[in-house]
């Protein structure tokens, strides 16, 4: 008698269980469904590559009749990685050893000419389109995060992009996010707004990196944690805007050998290094990690994409309200060093087993939904304009695209980018301020910076990539550039060189009429929703560019820049 009872409540409770996860599913179904319907998309299916995390910049014609020399502008990407970074595939620059599947160029929309729709989007109705935000709307509410179904797992938008003076976001009553704002060197080419897209990028660490060790919010132990991880990441000393008071941290932060008092986080080894507040007490118990150029568990990062908006009254370009895209990283799980060059050394040894060097599709385990894996601890997802300009998440094939860059070059530092290349300076009133968002200060008398090169020594950054580019972007298509910086020859304007080590905004912002052209370029390609076949902004179609690759072709780029 009572183990019928158990029985009954038990079918009771699967029911009442599963009627929930039915409407659950069915929330999440009939959101996707109907984007999918609506944008003629699919989430799960592959319509176009596999092969979309291979960049479409790879494809580039390095040989250019016209000039008589070799552009390259693939030693960006493909360099040396530094460790724990185990990646060196600078032999990249040398020939397009593609994948047999990835011979043929599968980014058809860089061959597409799209004048005839441009023409017709007029100035104004563009400039209308990118003002208006799709993120947040006038009350401060995400409406991306209000849109998205319940049972969304993934990552739900909760960045207000409303930051104080030291770059923090605050919530609409004035409570801290976590997210803070950097500035930083846009990385070369297709990154510089001139080549078609603003951008901003925002960092988060755990939580308990912002609090006291007896578990307080604590602002103070947020941004000397926030130095801490900038000094192991760059593996390099970092000045503090204020002096602190190591006895009240505990932590030897000048490495001098005794508790006093600090204005700089001095890089020593790992196990000489150390978090503050409860991050410190989680580093002692092992429960967190730390280790010189990695992150710590549970960093987050930020990208947010945006079209080119133009200020009457400051004379140039700004960020634009409306994102092209947002996109998320995590760093979901600790990889040592080891794990990290077993890594490396799996992925060059499984194309050598292949069958001599032959190049290897790669797969990503993951989902649309929580993000696509890299190898190495990160989660990747991202959401992208839908038909309407509305945000919505990006599907399977779209997020592949992320995960090359990501997870492959040896240009990475724990996969990421930009925090790498954030500005040092410390007084939140000179222009080098490292810590706020471009809306606060933009790029503009910005110093050029100055990389050391395995091979070439020390060289100015974006001069360099002129020179051994030719050109602006990769695809050489950028002609305000070619005019403004080179000859008609072909060689480089040294005066300009000049100019542009003292304000790289003069080589980084389009004019106006670009800006414009730029605009109304993406914008067709919301219209299509057809991302998988490329994401440039191209208007005529490109020139420089590769649509099928013969076996074995070489770049004839004859000596490799390596970092
Ligand atoms: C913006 C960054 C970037 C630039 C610039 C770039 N690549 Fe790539 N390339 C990638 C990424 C990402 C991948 C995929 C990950 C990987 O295999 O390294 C890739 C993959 C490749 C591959 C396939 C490697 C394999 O094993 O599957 C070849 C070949 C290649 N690139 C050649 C080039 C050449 C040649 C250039 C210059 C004309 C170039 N790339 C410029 C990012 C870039
Ligand atoms: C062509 C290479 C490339 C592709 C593809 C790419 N990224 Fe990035 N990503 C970058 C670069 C370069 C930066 C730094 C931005 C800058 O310098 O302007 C960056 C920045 C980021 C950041 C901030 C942290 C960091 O690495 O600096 C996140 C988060 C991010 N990307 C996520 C994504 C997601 C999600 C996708 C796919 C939707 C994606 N990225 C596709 C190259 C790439």
């Amino acid at each position: 008698m009572k183990m019928k009872y158990i029985l009954l409540i038990a079918a009771f409770i699967t029911m009442i269980f599963s009627f929930g996860c039915n409407n659950n599913v069915n929330e999440k179904t009939s959101y996707l469904q109907k984007i999918e319907i609506e944008n003629n998309i699919s989430y799960d299916q592959i319509l176009n590559t596999r092969g979309s995390y291979i960049t479409s910049m790879c494809y580039t014609m390095t040989q250019d009749e016209s000039l008589e020399s070799v552009s390259n502008p693939c030693y960006s990407c493909h360099t040396k990685g530094i460790i724990p970074n185990y990646y060196n595939d600078s032999p990249l620059q040398e020939s397009y050893n593609f994948p047999p599947e990835m011979m043929k160029n599968p980014f058809s929309n860089l061959f597409k000419d799209r004048s005839i729709r441009v023409s017709q989007i007029s100035d104004e109705e563009i400039w209308t389109y990118v003002r208006q935000s799709n993120y947040i709307d006038e009350k401060g509410n995400i409406l991306l995060a209000d849109r998205l179904p319940k049972d969304w797992e993934g990552y739900i938008p909760d960045c207000y992009f409303n930051f104080d003076s030291e770059g923090f976001d605050r919530d609409i009553n004035g409570n801290y996010t976590l997210w803070r704002a950097f500035r930083y060197y846009p990385f070369l080419g297709t990154f510089w707004p001139t080549n078609g897209s603003m951008d901003d990028v925002l960092i988060r660490l755990d939580q308990n990196f912002a609090m006291s060790e007896d578990g307080q919010l604590d602002i103070e132990v947020y941004k000397l944690n926030l130095a801490i991880v900038e000094s192991v990441v760059k593996q390099k000393d970092i000045n503090l805007s204020v002096t602190v008071d190591e006895v009240q941290y505990g932590v030897d932060l000048n490495q001098n050998g005794i508790l006093d008092s600090s204005s700089i986080v001095v890089v020593a080894t790992y196990d000489q290094m150390s978090y503050v507040g409860m991050a410190k007490k989680l580093l002692e118990e092992k429960k967190i990690h730390l280790a010189l150029g990695l992150y710590p568990e549970n960093t987050e990062f930020l990208h947010s994409v945006r079209y080119i908006d133009w200020d009457e009254n400051l004379g140039r370009i700004v960020l634009s309200k409306r994102m092209k895209e947002l996109r998320y990283a995590k760093k979901y799980e600790w990889n040592s060093y080891s794990a990290i060059a077993r890594t490396a050394l799996t992925e060059t040894k499984e194309a050598i087993v292949n069958g001599t060097d032959e190049a290897v599709l790669a797969t990503f385990r993951g989902d649309y939904e929580y993000g696509l894996n890299n190898e190495i601890g990160w989660i990747y997802q991202g959401f992208i304009e839908d038909k309407n300009g509305l945000l919505r998440p990006q599907t399977h094939e779209e997020t592949i695209n992320c995960m090359g860059c990501h997870s492959h070059l040896g240009s990475t530092t724990d996969s990421t980018f930009a925090f790498a290349r954030k500005f040092e300076g410390i007084d939140p009133d000179a222009n080098d301020y490292g810590w706020n968002h471009w809306t606060q200060k933009g790029l503009k008398g910005i110093k050029e910076p100055l990389i050391s090169y395995f091979n070439y020594g020390e060289q100015y950054e974006y001069s360099f990539y002129l020179q051994n580019n030719h050109s602006g972007n990769e695809f050489r298509n950028n002609q305000e550039v070619q005019e403004k910086f080179f000859h008609s020859d072909g060689s480089v304007k040294q005066d300009m060189l000049e100019a542009l080590h003292q304000d790289i905004s003069l080589l980084l912002f389009p004019s106006k009429e670009r800006a414009l052209e730029l605009n109304k370029g993406y914008k067709t390609l919301v219209e299509e929703q057809s991302f998988i076949y490329g994401r440039d902004a191209n208007v005529l179609p490109m020139e420089n560019v590769y649509t099928k690759i013969q076996a074995e072709q070489s770049t004839q780029i004859e000596q490799v820049i390596v970092r």
